[in-house]
């Protein structure tokens, strides 16, 4: 599988048949593995043979998932959990000990930001936030105890981007873990592992799925780091299920040709709606206005398909914009078919100060849009109409 391009790799890595011959795999909804005598069971314990034993440990269709997703993003090994939470969690916990202290850049998933302010601190762990606009300073914010630098890009939701390259280059002049929320992007639009990061995690309930159908979460990278994760999840059980893994595996079939459409509608939209009189900002990383286009064209094939918007009237204008909206659905998730409306100050990043938020570009009148794969008119007329019924 080396050398085919990401769309074979993506469709034709599977496991192996079994003897009904089938074509597509099979779902193995089974909770153990059988041995054919007590020493089989005692090696595979002892790690001594691969067999499968039990399946939070790893089963068959996750495994599937593990190496798909493995050879997508380029690295050795994998590690498959129930949500995006839990694989940034169980990464958390398998790699920091009482006393470290890591760097992350400010604008990061709200749950992510509760894991580093509320609970770390009960366990004697620090943290510091780098600004996404100055990466600059973030080698001042290095202490001997450092243990990892995590970073999203594009973040969530102020779709900021932070140049990998540069980041992968301190990580590894201090001897730090580079450690990538790659949700945003898939490793279709970028592959963070090629640019230096150590370890990548994806959300898979985005748009690895892209139908909001089931949960899911996956690291990947360095064997020798996979290991240890690997080893505290099988301990303490965030494991995915083998029918969100079967479906997810499926998914990925998909991934290129959905992301394409996810990419071309947003930029199309995002192209349109830049100048609207109601809005003061539209922001997205392949429009040549962003801050950080340079970066977007760098690291990312594609400009990805989440467009935020800022409405002028602030948070009464964009709840009116949001209940307004005939098509499009307002929600929490994103990388769905369906296109997606969500208001982060009043609902994902609601946990956050305001002035936490405003710190991260999070504006009372800020929407994000995660922008789905129907046709790119009614999408435009829906959110023009809803503009021209505000006051
Ligand atoms: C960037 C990012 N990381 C992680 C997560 C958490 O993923 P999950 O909801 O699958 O736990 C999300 C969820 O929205 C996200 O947007």
């Amino acid at each position: 599988m080396e050398n085919k391009h990401f769309d074979t790799k993506a469709i034709r890595a599977q496991l192996k048949r079994t003897d009904y011959n089938e074509h597509s795999v099979p779902l193995f909804l089974t909770s153990s593995f059988v041995f054919d005598s007590a020493d089989e069971m005692r090696a595979a314990f002892n790690d001594e043979s691969d067999d499968f034993i039990y399946s939070r440990y790893v089963n068959p269709n996750t495994n599937e998932f593990i190496q798909k997703v493995c050879m997508l993003e380029e690295a050795e090994a994998g590690f498959a959990t129930a949500s995006g939470m839990a694989a940034i969690f169980t990464t958390f916990m398998a790699i920091v000990k009482s006393g470290d202290h890591v760097v992350s850049c400010s604008s990061v998933f709200g749950a992510t930001h509760a894991i580093f302010t509320k609970h770390f601190p009960k366990w004697n762990i620090s943290h510091s936030y780098f600004n996404t606009n100055k990466v600059d300073e973030l080698e001042s914010l290095i202490q001997p105890n450092t243990k990892f630098i995590y970073l999203e890009t594009p973040t969530n939701p102020a779709i900021e981007l932070i140049d990998l390259e540069s980041v992968s280059a301190i990580a590894k002049k201090h001897k730090l873990l580079l450690i990538v929320d790659n949700c945003f992007a898939t490793p279709y639009l970028q592959q963070p592992i090629k640019l230096g990061a150590d370890l990548v995690i994806h959300s898979a309930t985005k748009y690895m799925d892209g139908q909001g159908r089931v949960l899911g979460g996956i690291v990947v990278g360095k064997k020798e780091l996979i290991n240890d994760i690997y080893l505290f999840g099988r301990l303490t059980g965030p494991s995915m299920s083998p029918f969100n893994a079967w479906v997810l595996s499926k998914s990925l079939e998909t991934l290129s040709i959905r992301m394409d459409r996810h990419c071309d509608n947003a930029l199309f939209l995002a192209q349109q709606l830049e100048g609207q009189e109601k809005l003061s900002n539209v922001s997205y990383p392949f429009l040549t206005s962003h801050p950080h286009y340079q970066i977007a064209k760098k690291q990312m094939k594609a400009g990805g398909g989440i467009i935020t918007i800022t409405l002028k009237g602030g948070y009464e204008a964009a709840k009116l914009f949001m209940d307004n909206l005939k098509l499009i659905k307002i929600s929490p998730n994103l990388g769905d078919a369906r296109t997606i409306a969500t208001h982060p100050a009043s609902s994902t990043h609601c946990k956050l100060s305001e002035q936490e938020r405003l710190a991260v570009g999070i504006t009372p009148g800020l929407i994000r849009l995660s922008i789905g794969l129907e046709h790119r008119s009614d999408l435009l007329n829906d959110i023009l109409d809803s503009l021209a019924n505000l006051p």
